[in-house]
């Protein structure tokens, strides 16, 4: 009944039937914290890093570089920076939230297609290791920026390989179509590599390219580690500089229910390893992972209480839930399929296929199309796992619904690492 492949570490069902995560029956948390409730269980977080950092042994040098989006609250994150792990940002924002969750800003490369003066600054004057540039916009307004620094900034180039991957497409990145990086094809990369080894005060050490996220396909790292090869090799030839780091960007997908297709990390390994160290220029050189959802994504379950059940004959039983696309937009938005259990009834067998509603005043607001559940009643607490990536990070106040409180649990120990929002927090800055 509960699939460890998509709950976290050791959920298991006691005695009465209650769900219990890290030990903690989620009930009884329910009751104490309220709904909706995210819970984090950080074994699960160390395991996916660990996980990470075993299937890439005999592949090293790598670097394990959390992509904070997924979920910067500092109770999660700080859990990887302990572990070691190096941080992604995609705007100050994020950057400051790395380093207030313990990641070192010179082991912090800093994203984004439309990075402000501003933001440049500040990234400076916090000694970011990377800024990953992506456009020949962004190497003229740098020139100026760093033109009289002491010590040249490292950088890497964000290109575009020009793969559609399997996913969403919204959630594609590596197309030519794209906003982000410079395409590989047509020379555009490779002459704003050119630009950037011309320019005072910046070092080009790397080059970068994120496929997508929630992908499945070994085929297409594949193809990204040949791609980036080619190009790093043109720009040894086009500039002499030869390329230390190679930044492969994140995107393993994760299982959110039981059937999904998984990308297995060792293949994944392989897959976007083995062109690279196959070469004899870059092999030594320090691969970047990035990812994001597959270190947080399996942590978190999102816990909600049943408000009432709609059954509209012959069409669908809508059971709704106090959350919804204010706190997990990903249903609505990319056409995510979650599944739930009843957290309260966790061993006793489904009886009836119903949508979960969320309580946003919008039809595309369904959790869930079709999940199959012992028939939920009013005030059952209701558990959506694999919902750790990009729910929290996404939530808004739409409906000024105020956003869900955060639990982390630790060693069996239960802490609130996001107070639950108030509608005073949400009126505050009014004037
Ligand atoms: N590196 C870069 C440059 C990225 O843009 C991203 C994600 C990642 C790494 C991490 O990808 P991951 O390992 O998490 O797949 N809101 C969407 C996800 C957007 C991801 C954007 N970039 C969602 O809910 O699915």
């Amino acid at each position: 009944m509960i699939d460890p492949a998509i709950w976290p570490l050791g959920t298991s069902a006691d005695r009465r039937g209650h769900l219990r995560v890290g030990g903690v029956d989620l009930v009884g948390l329910a009751d104490r914290l309220g709904t909706p409730l995210y819970v984090y269980d950080a074994a699960t977080i160390r395991e996916a890093h660990r996980r990470y950092l075993a299937a890439f042994a005999p592949m090293r040098p790598v670097r394990v570089s959390y992509a904070i989006k997924a979920c910067a609250l500092r109770g999660v994150a700080s859990i990887l920076a302990r572990a070691g792990a190096d941080a992604s940002a995609a705007s100050l924002g994020e950057l400051l939230a790395a380093k207030r969750a313990g990641f070192l800003p010179a082991r912090t490369q800093l994203h984004g297609n439309a990075k402000t003066d501003d933001e440049l600054r500040a990234a400076l004057r916090l000694g970011v290791g990377r800024i990953v540039i992506d456009g020949a916009d962004e190497i003229d307004r740098l020139r100026v920026l760093v033109a009289r620094r002491a010590r040249p900034q490292p950088v890497w180039l964000r290109v575009s390989p020009g793969i559609a991957a399997d996913t969403h497409p919204h959630l594609q990145t590596g197309t030519l179509d794209s906003k982000f990086g410079a395409p590989i094809a047509g020379g555009d990369a490779l002459a704003q590599c050119r630009a950037i080894a011309a320019t005072k005060n910046l070092s080009l050490v790397g080059i970068h390219a994120h496929l997508g996220t929630q992908l499945h396909e070994a085929e297409r790292y594949r193809e990204l580690g040949e791609a980036l090869v080619a190009l790093a090799r043109d720009v040894t030839r086009a500039t002499g500089v030869r390329l230390k780091e190679i930044g492969v960007g994140g995107g393993l997908a994760i299982p959110l229910r039981s059937d999904d297709p998984v990308l297995d990390l060792a293949a994944y390994a392989r897959a976007i390893s083995e062109p690279i160290r196959a070469d004899e220029t870059l092999g030594k050189a320090v691969l970047y992972l990035e990812p994001g959802r597959s270190l947080v994504g399996r942590a978190g379950v999102a816990v909600y209480r049943v408000i009432g059940t709609k059954r509209v004959t012959g069409v669908r039983t809508f059971v709704s839930v106090d959350g919804g696309m204010g706190d997990n937009i990903r249903p609505a938005l990319y056409d995510a399929t979650y599944t739930a259990a009843l957290a309260g009834r966790a061993a006793a067998a489904p009886t009836e296929h119903v949508a979960i509603a969320g309580k946003y005043c919008e039809s595309g607001d369904l959790l869930i199309r079709d999940v199959a559940l012992p028939t939920p009643e009013r005030g059952d607490v209701l558990a959506i796992p694999a919902a750790g990536a990009y729910s929290v990070a996404m939530a808004s106040n739409y409906n000024h619904h105020p956003r869900p409180a955060v639990a982390l649990i630790d060693d069996g120990r239960t802490k609130v690492i996001r107070k639950r929002e108030t509608h005073a927090d949400i009126w505050r800055l009014e004037r």
